[in-house]
């Protein structure tokens, strides 16, 4: 959470930065701030969007050729123009951004306030830049020395940049946790928490590693570690299109990485499928598959929608690979105290592959010795650097807070794993895996087909926008369809919604169901449809409203239930793919219809780096 952005050059920083901050408004967007660094600092910091910095500093001086700028989630003290960042310290020598939390703040906020410091806000980041400034004082040495005195100090997370009034000439990073990459340009350099405030000036870009520190000059970048010792660069590529981070006709995000989801899918089999259908090949995982083949146990970790595409990982593994499989949430696998063996295989997914529990699930996972493989969307991120292999997921940058084609293109891999794995342990045939890898192949014409029925969703949205509660039902594959589709509707229109396995239904949620309450069954052709067929009945005989998504063509469940939406004929193994669409349409249409802002929930960050 919270965006980071900074600039040295010979450029004007201010646009630079607020562009770069809308970049990551995604990361939070509770408050955001800016410091302009050039004879004199120049902070200016606002409650709200950055569009809101941006109104406020209109008359304002923002000369300077250095800046950083920061984009808020609050944790420590309430979103307000004082706990805004950037922070600086007591006797104006330091100026911080900070993202990530200093877990032993109050212990040095004490130490500090004993030596005579005051502070004005509620930050713990506040608290970091005293102590870098009460270091450098004491000792009369180097800012850079000064911050690496102090974070050797610290406990906890941060990706930080810090300029000082008597070094005015550089900024200086550091990470530990929340990530940070550095943009080389021409006589300038850009730093940001991920790239998307980097592409459109530069394809050159440092990541950097926990523990490093970098001190960036217009015309010098150093690099080392936080004991001092030089480290050499390691200059990457982007492969990010500018293109792919803006909306491009659409009104919100969401929207577009709902309608991109054909191609998204196909990005991420593209090149893996041979073109004759007759194999899969996952280049990330070829040095670790016999051991992924022998495994006795599959542990699969995620969190929020990556958990829920991790669920219907679990049924796919089971069901064509014969293994045993256990989904687990990242923060609750990290603090039981969970049975690792090395014949076991965890799988982390994660979109942002930042998500600060599921790194430590997989820390605690590689402690234990078992194979760690990622499967993330953001190239470069902390879990691809920090598991044994993996695969990306392709679905290109996903901005919209609620996750969508991260889903799909997430289900995609675990598809293609589980049916490459089926194939190799001889639980599937060469003609169901043939048959398998078409089905899969069709996806993208199939959702496709269903975007088609946008207006239909729409209307029916319409119908229950103002609804205070509604319940999402399916079984097997379809029960995970069913948390992801309550997950959407309650993240992005606030209305409480909860998934259930359908036959979880007579034990509870069906004392809630009235007629004002909408049930959004997923009831498409599959082995369980006569007993969903049920499940609907049920619901129509206390007279619930009944929204089904259904196999088209479906003449039975279209005259019980009050609304259908047809999706193509699937295997059930990858209807999931299908079923799904018409939820995250639903959810956004009804979420834009109660005005609300779809892109950024309230609350809500895309990259929840805090634990
Ligand atoms: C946040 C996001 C969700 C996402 C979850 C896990 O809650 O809002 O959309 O599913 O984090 O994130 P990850 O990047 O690990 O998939």
């Amino acid at each position: 959470m919270c965006g980071i952005v900074g600039y040295i050059g010979l450029k004007q920083a201010y646009p630079i930065l607020i562009n770069g901050l809308k970049r990551l408004e995604y990361r939070g967007y509770d408050s955001s701030g800016v410091a302009l660094i050039s004879n004199d600092i120049n902070i200016y910091k606002k409650k709200g969007k950055v569009s809101d910095l941006e109104d406020f500093s209109k008359e304002k001086n923002t000369n300077g050729t250095i800046g950083i700028g920061h984009t808020r989630w609050a944790t420590h003290g309430e979103p307000n123009d004082t706990n805004a960042h950037p922070h600086i310290s007591e006797k104006g020598y330091f100026t911080l951004i900070h993202n990530g939390i200093i877990e032993n703040y109050t212990h040095i906020k004490k130490e500090l306030t004993s030596k005579g410091y005051s502070f004005y806000s509620e930050t713990d980041t506040e608290v970091l830049v005293n102590l870098i400034e009460y270091i450098y004082l004491k000792g009369d040495i180097e800012a850079e020395m000064a911050v690496r005195l102090a974070l050797s100090q610290v406990v906890g997370a941060y990706g930080l940049v810090i300029s000082c009034k008597n070094e005015p000439d550089q900024l200086i990073a550091a990470r530990r946790g929340s990530p940070l990459v550095i943009g080389i340009g021409n006589e300038e350099y850009f730093i940001a928490s991920d790239a998307t405030p980097i592409v459109e000036h530069t394809k050159s870009v440092v990541y950097l590693n926990n523990d490093n520190v970098a001190i960036l000059k217009k015309n010098e970048l150093t690099l080392k570690s936080i004991d001092n010792v030089p480290l050499s660069l390691t200059i990457k590529q982007l492969n990010l299109d500018i293109g792919a981070i803006e909306k491009n006709g659409y009104d919100h995000f969401m929207l577009k990485e709902i309608f991109e989801q054909p191609k998204s899918i196909f990005d991420t089999f593209r090149g893996r499928i041979a073109a004759d259908l007759s194999e899969i090949k996952l280049g990330g995982l070829l040095d670790v598959m016999d051991k992924l083949v022998k495994a006795k146990r599959i542990i699969i970790i995620g969190c929020g929608t990556s958990w829920h595409a991790g669920l219907v990982g679990e049924y796919l593994f089971e069901e064509y690979a014969r293994m045993p499989v256990e989904v687990e949430y990242g923060s609750e696998f990290r603090y039981r105290k969970p049975i690792i063996n090395e014949d076991d295989v965890v799988i982390a997914i994660s979109q942002s592959g930042e998500t600060a529990d599921t790194l430590a699930a997989i820390n605690l996972a590689k402690e234990q010795n078992a194979l760690v493989i990622g499967i993330c969307n953001v190239v470069g991120s902390s879990i691809p650097r920090e598991t044994h292999a993996g695969v990306y997921t392709h679905a290109g940058p996903e901005i919209g807070v609620a996750s969508t084609k991260a889903f799909t293109a997430q289900v995609t891999v675990l598809a293609m794993m589980a049916f490459i794995i089926g194939k190799k342990r001889g639980v599937i045939s060469d003609g169901d895996y043939k048959n398998l890898i078409t089905e899969l192949n069709d996806i993208p014409e199939k959702i496709e087909k269903i975007l088609q029925f946008n207006d239909q969703f729409k209307s029916i949205a319409e119908l229950y926008k103002d609804a205070s509660n509604a319940l999402y039902l399916g079984r097997g594959y379809f029960f995970p369809v069913a948390l992801e589709g309550a997950l959407k509707l309650k993240e992005i229109s606030y209305i409480h919604a909860e998934g259930y396995p359908a036959a979880e239904m007579k034990h509870g949620p069906i004392a809630l169901i009235d007629k004002n309450m909408p049930v959004f069954v997923i009831a498409t052709k599959d082995r369980s449809y006569e007993k969903i067929v049920s499940n609907i009945q049920e619901v129509k005989a206390r007279n619930g409203i009944v929204i089904a998504v259904v196999t088209e063509g479906d003449t039975v469940i279209k005259k019980m239930a009050d609304h259908v939406l047809e999706v193509p004929q699937a295997e059930a193994a990858l209807a999931a793919l299908l079923a799904v669409v018409p939820l995250q349409l639903l959810s956004y249409h009804i979420a834009v219809m109660r005005g609300c802002n779809v892109d950024q929930p309230r609350n809500l960050a895309k990259s929840v780096t805090v634990e």
